[in-house]
């Protein structure tokens, strides 16, 4: 089992929450490469794909969009999960069940993705830019959530397991057979 995890990540954030999914896929036992949307090369060889874009004024970052429009026929024929980070503070991380943006919903139904969620981001006090360093006077902060995340991810690692290890589930008789 192997799987994508791809990225777009302007200052970083976004990049880390892919790579602590990376790890707790790996945790689970299954092969994960982490890559940023523009380096990425395409998704033969994978079983499966996660992909994760920063938010900014509502749109993902442009390397994760990019790379699912790129690759959204192959896409369509994988299982795949979609995140997005962005929100700042807590109270706008209170709810854990934040819908997509209107742009990534699109890229959800084009592509037939399993899911969605919406991570909290990351702001550094020292953030360049106009709108950044302005926002980062009163928003500065890290509001990931590394347990959140690894949630959502053993949840996926779950799915993709081939069958399930308890034989109940799979319909086998339970326990030893008895010596007769
Ligand atoms: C200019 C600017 C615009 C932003 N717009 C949004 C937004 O529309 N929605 C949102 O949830 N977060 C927004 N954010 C917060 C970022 O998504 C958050 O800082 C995120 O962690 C950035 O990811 P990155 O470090 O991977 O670039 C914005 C941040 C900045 C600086």
């Amino acid at each position: 089992m192997r799987v994508l995890v791809v990225y777009g990540s302007k200052r970083g954030g976004t990049a880390g929450i892919a790579r602590m999914v990376g790890g707790a896929l790996r945790g689970a036992g299954i092969d994960a490469e982490v890559r940023s949307g523009d380096e990425a090369e395409g998704v033969a060889g994978y079983d499966a794909v996660v992909v994760g874009g920063a938010l900014y004024s509502s749109r993902w970052h442009r390397h994760a969009r990019r790379f699912v429009k790129r690759h959204a026929a192959k896409l369509r024929d994988k299982p795949v999960w979609l995140f997005s980070s962005g929100p700042l503070g807590h109270a706008e991380n209170r709810r854990e069940d934040r819908p997509p943006v209107k742009q990534v919903q699109r890229l959800l139904n084009r592509i037939g993705a399993r899911g969605h969620v919406t991570f909290g981001g990351r702001l550094e006090r020292n953030a360049k830019g106009i709108l950044a360093s302005r926002m980062a006077k009163t928003r500065a902060g890290d509001w990931r959530n590394p347990e959140r995340i690894r949630r959502w991810t053993l949840d996926i690692a779950q799915q993709l397991r081939p069958e399930s290890p308890d034989p109940a589930a799979r319909g086998a008789p339970r326990g030893r057979p008895h010596p007769s």
